[in-house]
């Protein structure tokens, strides 16, 4: 397939494009740069440093490119700055979306989107909660991935086309910032590496639901080939306490690892959990790396001084 990745220089875009080519797919990368690196990306992918947020150039692209299928990464990933700045926010989650639907339907291409699990459902649902539970946001940022999605579902409606939407737990994994909805995982390796003490917000009790790259990447591919539309929530089911964590990072640096505890964060919602039976029914898929060794690779991989290219 020929495959158009936006955010594809970007931390789980990057192991997405390594997956495609490893499938046998032709893989073109569009990203601004703002947080992707370049160097994250195998040398024979082309990227063009274009925003999503420029219809123009966007549209060029993907004449040029003439994807079957763009996978939508490209996103303000910032759960504070979107309360900072909601319309920015919105500028590139929301309209930057439209702008990719609209370039897609142009050249006929079927969009998958990362969407989130993670900032969607909000506090007054079950844990772990399903894709027909009703989503609340907490924050501009899950409020715009939730309104792209409906995008997406007019779309199908209204043009006869197959846009799915993946909703990620919290990614973790090798070539990750430490910020955004997921980076704990390197932020508490990389302390534990360097002898310091994590900092804990509250009393460590909060949980969520960490999915590994890795994994990810092999959802995008399982809902790339069946072609059908849905919204699937990508995550174990599991939820997993910060202090069960920080063991767990204690485990793969060979050593205790003891936090020090500061006031609880206002607004932080204190579980979250997806449930997957329907990505496993629709897409045959299911997290197959335990939390134990991804932590493990993500330590690992920050041992090593962090390689942009490294991890699977
Ligand atoms: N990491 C997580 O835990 C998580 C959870 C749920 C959803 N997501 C979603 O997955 C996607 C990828 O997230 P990530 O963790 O890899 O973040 P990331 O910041 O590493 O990747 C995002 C990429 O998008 C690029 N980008 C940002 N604004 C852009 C614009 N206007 N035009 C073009 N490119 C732009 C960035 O340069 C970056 O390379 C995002 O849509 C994010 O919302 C991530």
């Amino acid at each position: 397939m020929r495959i158009l990745v936006t955010g594809g220089a970007g931390f789980i875009g990057s192991h997405l494009t390594d997956t495609f080519l490893a499938n046998g797919d032709e893989v073109t990368v569009l990203d601004d740069l703002s947080r992707g690196r370049p160097g994250r990306l195998d040398p024979s992918i082309a990227l063009h440093k274009v925003s999503i947020t420029e219809v123009d150039a966007l549209r060029s692209v993907v004449e040029q490119v003439r994807p079957e299928l763009i996978c939508h990464l490209a996103a303000q990933i910032d759960v504070r700055v979107s309360v900072d700045s909601p319309a920015d926010d919105a500028a590139i989650n929301v309209v930057g979306t439209v702008n990719v639907l609209e370039a897609a339907r142009a050249a006929g291409a079927r969009v998958l989107f990362a969407s989130t699990g993670g900032a969607i459902y909000g506090v007054d649902v079950p844990v772990p909660s399903s894709e027909d539970d009703r989503p609340g946001p907490e924050a501009p940022y899950g409020t715009a991935k939730y309104c792209a999605e409906q995008y997406l579902g007019l779309y199908n409606r209204l043009h006869g086309t197959t846009h799915a939407a993946l909703r990620l737990a919290n990614v973790y994994g090798p070539r990750q910032d430490p910020t955004g909805e997921a980076g704990v995982v390197g932020i508490f390796c990389g302390r534990a590496l360097h002898g310091d003490r994590p900092t804990v917000f509250g009393d460590g009790g909060q949980t969520r639901d960490y999915v590994y790259v890795g994994d990810v990447a092999a959802a995008f591919l399982a809902a790339a080939r069946t072609g059908r539309p849905g919204v699937w929530n990508i995550g174990t089911s599991r939820e997993t306490s910060v202090l069960e964590l920080i063991d767990l990072v204690g485990k793969a640096a060979g050593r205790d690892v003891s936090p020090e505890f500061a006031p609880a964060r206002p607004g932080e919602v204190q579980r979250s959990a997806l449930a997957v039976e329907r990505a496993r029914n629709d897409l045959g898929w299911t997290a197959r790396t335990g939390l134990a060794d991804g932590v493990g690779e993500v330590y690992r991989w920050i041992e090593s001084g962090s390689p942009d290219r490294a991890g699977r």
